[in-house]
């Protein structure tokens, strides 16, 4: 039987999300790869234990995490059935709908059909009352914003989630989305957009939109799917995502550019005493914005080395700079 760690508690960080009440770990584990009905029930499994006894509390998920599609979020009710059962309070379970899911009109996008139904599906693949956050996965260009937000809002009053959050929305959107809410009396607690040194876009404007709306950040694919750490540093190793034929890192993207700066940064977080994997993190965690990091894991020691991450968080300028200019191939 598994029993987790008296002190699981005693070192990570928890940081506010935005102007909430709830505070989340900076690292987070996402289980979009590693997590489905194609991989190892027993690594995943060792993955969610491990992490929760690090004080990793929280778990994202989405309607379509596998694969195949829900397999991800079946592997997470297994677990939290067999490992968790007794720990729901002490966790923070999310998931979305936003992409492909079923087929027809009604299995993707951001009507209030899709919204409502996903979750209820999703809540029953968990075992699961509620979630704790449920997120819009990307913006609908067709669907009217007040349609796909006042689903979240009514999903929030329902009590099958305790907050709403929404991803990859641009800025201008977000505050729209964040001004239909307010009219209704509530608040989006988060936002997912994606960020890491390779992907710098919610530097020119989100940051500051959600700083001005007290909205949360939780930053995915902080390590660019395994870029922006040594693995692709000798060309792309057997059971890596870009190896993987359901990894959505795809070789061609393991380009000489890319792997020329990962080589000039993984010397200088040596430097630092860190793994450019910790490197990695850290400076996406530099934003107090940013409340979260949700990484991936395909081994239960990629989380050691991520929570060890919050050692050394702290950048000089100097540091700063010679990263911007390795990434702007200097
Ligand atoms: N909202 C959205 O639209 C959206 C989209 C994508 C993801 N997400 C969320 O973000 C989460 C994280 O995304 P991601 O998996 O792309 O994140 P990531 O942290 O950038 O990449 C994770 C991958 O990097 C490799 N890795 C991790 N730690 C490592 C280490 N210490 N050393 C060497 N390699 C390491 C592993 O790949 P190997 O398998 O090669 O070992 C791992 O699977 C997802 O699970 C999901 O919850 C959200």
């Amino acid at each position: 039987m598994y029993v987790p760690d008296d002190h699981r508690y005693d070192t990570i960080k928890y940081n506010r999300c935005g102007r909430s009440g709830v505070k989340l770990p900076a690292i987070s584990l996402g289980l979009w790869h590693n997590f489905g009905g194609v991989d190892l029930l027993e690594n995943s499994r060792a993955m969610i234990r491990r992490a929760f006894d690090l004080g990793i509390t929280h778990f994202d998920l989405a309607n379509n995490y596998g694969p195949p599609y829900g397999s991800a979020e079946e592997t997470m009710g297994f677990i939290l059935k067999k490992d968790l059962h007794g720990f729901r309070d002490e966790l923070v379970i999310s998931s979305k709908a936003g992409y492909d899911m079923w087929p027809g009109p009604y299995g993707n996008w951001g009507s209030r059909k899709f919204l409502v139904a996903s979750l209820d599906q999703s809540l029953r693949r968990l075992g699961l009352d509620y979630v704790d956050i449920f997120y819009h996965h990307r913006p609908d260009p067709e669907t009217p914003l007040e349609e796909s937000i006042g689903a979240l809002y009514d999903i929030v009053r329902s009590g099958k989630a305790l907050y709403a959050g929404i991803s990859n929305y641009p800025p201008d959107l977000t505050k729209k989305a964040e001004g239909l809410m307010n009219s209704m009396g509530m608040h989006l607690l988060i936002h997912q957009p994606k960020y890491s040194m390779f992907e710098r876009w919610i530097e020119d404007g989100l940051l500051k939109e959600l700083r001005e709306d007290g909205i949360g950040c939780i930053v995915f694919s902080p390590l660019a799917q395994g870029l922006l750490t040594d693995k692709y540093l000798e060309g792309i190793p057997p059971g890596s995502r870009a190896a993987r034929p359901t990894g959505f890192l795809k070789p061609d993207q393991v380009t000489a550019d890319k792997i020329d700066k990962v080589r000039k940064l993984n010397a200088m977080a040596k430097t630092r005493g860190q793994t450019l994997a910790q490197m990695s993190l850290a400076w996406v965690l530099r934003h107090k914005e940013v409340t979260s990091a949700v990484i991936g894991a395909s081994k239960v020691d990629q989380i050691d080395d991520a929570v060890k991450t919050l050692d050394n968080l702290s950048f000089s300028s100097e540091e700063l700079k010679k990263i911007d200019s390795i990434l702007a191939g200097k």
